[in-house]
């Protein structure tokens, strides 16, 4: 999938048309409809989570230690080949 430096990795999801990542709050933090899993070899090469964003992971049944929202990971060219899932809802 093509990716634009500067979005957030929901948005190029969401433009690339993957219509599963439902993304409801669009992006404020508030929802984890963004829910991904990030492959385990680029999990440590994306900036930390933000305490609203692990508090809202921590009320998701598919949490994981490579679980992100995708709305708050910024893409830029360090992350080019970055690899994720599109986790459960729940
Ligand atoms: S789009 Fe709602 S938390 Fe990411």
């Amino acid at each position: 999938m093509d990716a634009t430096p500067g979005l957030s990795v929901m948005q190029i999801i969401r433009d690339g048309g993957v219509e599963e990542l439902l993304a409801l709050c669009g992006g404020c933090c508030s929802c984890a409809t963004c829910h991904v899993h990030v492959a385990p070899e680029w999990f440590d090469r994306l900036p930390p989570r933000s305490r609203d964003e692990c508090d809202l992971l921590d009320s998701s049944d598919f949490n994981a230690p490579t679980s992100r929202l995708s709305c708050q990971v910024l893409f830029d060219a360090s992350l080019d080949g970055l690899t994720v899932t599109i986790a459960p809802e729940g």
